[in-house]
């Protein structure tokens, strides 16, 4: 029988919207009719391309609960799988990371009822802290040298302060409105998680070269999503200069304006360093400067 590359990914929640905007991006679509839970891609690989393409085996998607994935992933019942670092961490699960994928950003977060006075963690003493993350609590807190009590609860964490189970939380935060619309406040940052790819520990040889192919378009897209091309005109005394703020993917490409003395850049910038460099190259006397988004960047 011929073998199948089998990818977990969250069917609902933080990070199932991310999960699918990655595998479109990255050019794999499939078609998921009714809820299916398993479905095969249509154009991954492509066979074409290949020589021996007996020999490699498909992608399919799995849709699971996520804190379901880790076990899942590190028993190869799934080769791979999307899911956030929280529930790697907490779950132990012996899985080998391949790439932080930088979506689902969020934190875990100790927080208290916002009428209750905040001293700093040791207002923690003795007091009980309701969590679904007793194991990454617990190791904060030895961290820390505060002695707490941790009352585990699978979901609805929030809730527990109102409901005399604890005088505190540690639950996961992104937008910070769970919190608000449950009285809450969040007094400390106890861990900060992101989407993660994982593979199983002993992947067979055709898979991993599968994956390969699949991370290349990974990259290229998460690359992408992070760098801005940058298009600028500049008296050519500055090019030098220009060049070594700018230097792009190689070193950026260099043309000649229609007018004496200038000349157009055209290089690659990280996103976050980008107004920091405007003011860098209206400086030096840049000027026109046009940025654009990338869709895709292979080296
Ligand atoms: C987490 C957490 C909160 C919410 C916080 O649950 O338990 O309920 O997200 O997000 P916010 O700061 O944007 O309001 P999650 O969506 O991960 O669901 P799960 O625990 O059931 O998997
Ligand atoms: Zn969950």
């Amino acid at each position: 029988m011929k073998p199948v590359l089998k990818l977990a990914i969250q069917r609902k929640g933080r990070l199932s919207e991310g999960s699918l905007e990655l595998l479109r991006d990255c050019g794999i679509t499939f078609s998921r009719s009714n809820g299916k839970l398993k479905v095969f891609c249509d154009n991954f690989p492509l066979q074409i391309l290949f020589l021996r393409d007996d020999d490699i085996p498909p992608l399919q998607i799995l849709f699971l609960r996520d804190d379901d994935i880790p076990a899942i992933v590190a028993g190869s019942v799934a080769d791979l799988g999307i899911v956030g670092r929280n529930l790697l961490v907490e779950s132990r699960a012996e899985v080998q990371p391949v790439r932080d994928l930088g979506f689902a950003r969020c934190r875990l977060a100790v927080a208290v009822e916002k009428t209750r006075s905040w001293a700093g963690l040791d207002d923690l003493e003795g007091k009980w802290i309701a969590t679904s993350h007793p194991r990454i609590l617990a190791d904060f807190l030895e961290r820390r040298g505060v002695d707490a009590r941790i009352r585990r609860i699978a979901g609805s964490v929030e809730i527990a302060p109102a409901i005399g189970m604890a005088e505190a939380v540690c639950d996961l935060v992104s937008s910070g409105s769970t919190l608000l619309s449950n009285g809450l406040r969040e007094v400390e940052t106890v861990f900060q998680s992101s989407a993660q790819l994982v593979a199983t520990p002993e992947l067979p040889a055709q898979k991993s070269e599968l994956l390969e192919r699949l991370l290349l378009r990974i990259q290229a897209v998460l690359r992408a999503r992070t760098h801005k091309y940058i298009l600028l005109n500049a008296p050519e005394a500055a090019l030098e200069e220009i060049c070594r703020l700018l230097p792009g993917m190689k070193s950026p490409t260099v043309s000649r304006l229609n007018q004496p003395g200038w000349v157009s850049v055209q290089s690659v910038v990280k996103e976050e360093e980008f107004w920091e460099m405007v003011d860098r190259l209206h400086e030096m006397g840049a000027e026109g400067i046009l940025v654009l988004g990338l869709e895709k960047m292979v080296f």
